[in-house]
């Protein structure tokens, strides 16, 4: 069974009501993704392996930690890129790796359009950024894409999912974490998240969705 860390943080609940409130206009929409993925990524980095270092201070030397291994921010384009920011301040050091892609309007099934992980040498721990995991169709594309690249500790990072999308993940990928602000009950028939936020991208990018 995959770990799933849903948030209950009171930050967490505070700016996801903004978030989700379809007043919120894309600026602020964009500012409140923000805050929420510096969240998720503290959650998500709790394990992270460092190793010794030393260091000087004005005053004496101090033995401290720094981050060990390759760590990857994989943002699922369009939406996932509203995450990236927050997680490269969390993570100066990470390779960022983009992938493409976009759920077809009738069928909802994810279509690939941008992947150039390159051959060999996988990142040690890979951070998925999708803000919405509905039917799970586009984060199962990915976790095949980087499983196949060679990654083996690989975690999403979501503001919002739908109840069965996370059991989807969890049945086909027991291996990948999940770290969510929110799990709400179910999709309308267009696959999107209810109650959810709407089309994240759109909301993001300030572009037209239909819900
Ligand atoms: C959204 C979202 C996820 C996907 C989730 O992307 O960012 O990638 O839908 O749905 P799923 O779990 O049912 O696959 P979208 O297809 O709207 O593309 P966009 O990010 O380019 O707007
Ligand atoms: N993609 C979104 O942006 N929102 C949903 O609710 C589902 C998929």
């Amino acid at each position: 069974m995959s770990r799933v860390v849903e948030l209950k943080h009171p930050l967490v609940q505070h700016h996801l009501t903004i978030l989700r409130d379809a007043r919120t206009a894309p600026a602020l929409f964009r500012q409140q993704a923000r805050r929420l993925a510096m969240l998720l990524g503290v959650a998500a980095t709790s394990d992270l392996p460092t190793r010794p270092v030393s260091v000087h201070t004005p005053l004496a030397e101090h033995q401290g930690q720094q981050v060990a291994g390759r760590v990857a921010l994989v943002p699922i384009l369009r939406a996932g890129l509203g995450l990236l920011d927050p997680l490269q301040e969390l993570l100066p050091e990470a390779e960022v790796w983009h992938l493409g892609m976009y759920r077809d309007e009738t069928t909802a099934q994810p279509v690939e359009y941008y992947c150039k992980l390159p051959a060999g040498h996988p990142s040690d721990i890979s951070l998925i950024l999708d803000p919405m995991l509905a039917t799970a169709g586009s984060v199962l594309m990915a976790i095949d894409a980087l499983k196949r690249w060679g990654c083996r500790d690989i975690r999403l990072l979501s503001l919002v999912a739908a109840q069965s999308g996370v059991e989807r993940l969890q049945q086909a990928h027991p291996d990948v974490s999940l770290f969510v602000c929110a799990i709400d009950p179910e999709l309308n028939a267009h696959s999107y998240i209810v109650p959810g936020l709407g089309d994240a991208g759109d909301r993001i990018f300030n572009t037209l969705g239909n819900y």
